[in-house]
């Protein structure tokens, strides 16, 4: 039986190193959904085109040519054959992806995608409506999650860990504008799934996140 596990939660939960480390362990590729919707949003904003302009973004979508592919250093994301990878984790293509994720049409594309994808191989995919709209019938399905100030406190050593010197004050304002962004669009809001584990991580290491998504996959799958 095919293998899918759907991993859903808020910004900076730790979701794509995490589901990284998981795939890896369980020895099957990770999705990570959020790159797809950044790949938009970084064409979007090439284009010239406003992330607001709901028409326009919604045609790029259509013609957007948006494809993964799995490298010994993890996912690489492409725009019409080109790897964008290195391009879209700047906070101007984060807000505009947040911004373009809340059209229907684009997520009906995009869903569309990435079912295509989780059908053809065992895979975890990592999100934000993966639980309730992409893999409602995956092996295990988790809420990732953490405090919004512990999230915001991750972000800010990431950010200072890379030389983007930004006051913590920026980071948490940023974060809460994203988390609002994600969680009260009319469109498949950010939400637990009923039927989703949840895994509150503020105050778990990695390793003690990674061990503890493992063994709810484990009893899923065995029992
Ligand atoms: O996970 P991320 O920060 O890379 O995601 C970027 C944006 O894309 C985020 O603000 C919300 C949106 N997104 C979404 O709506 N649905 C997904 N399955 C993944 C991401």
């Amino acid at each position: 039986m095919r293998l899918n596990i759907a991993i859903d939660g808020p910004v900076s939960a730790g979701k794509s190193s995490i589901s990284d480390e998981v795939a890896r362990r369980l020895g099957i590729l990770h999705l990570d959904t959020g790159a797809m919707y950044r790949a938009l949003g970084l064409k979007v904003l090439r284009d010239g085109t406003d992330p607001q302009d709901e028409e326009k973004v919604v045609a790029t979508c259509r013609n957007l040519g948006v494809s993964v592919c799995h490298r010994e250093d993890g996912q690489h994301t492409f725009v019409q054959g080109e790897d964008v990878t290195g391009l879209i984790r700047s906070p101007e293509v984060s807000m505009a992806a947040s911004t373009v994720s809340r059209y229907a049409e684009v997520r009906k594309e995009m869903v569309r995608i990435q079912q295509q994808l989780a059908a053809e191989t065992d895979m975890l995919v990592d999100g934000r409506d993966i639980c309730t709209t992409v893999l409602p019938n995956a092996t295990a399905k988790i809420f990732l999650t953490a405090a919004q100030e512990e999230r915001a406190r991750r972000r800010w050593l990431e950010m200072k860990e890379k030389g983007q010197e930004t006051p913590f004050e920026e980071v948490l304002q940023a974060l809460k504008e994203r988390d609002e962004q994600d969680m009260n669009r009319p469109v498949e809001p950010l939400r637990r799934a009923p039927d989703a584990v949840l895994v509150d991580s503020t105050d778990l290491t990695f390793d003690e996140t990674v061990e503890t998504i493992l063994q709810i996959v484990e009893e899923k799958r065995h029992g």
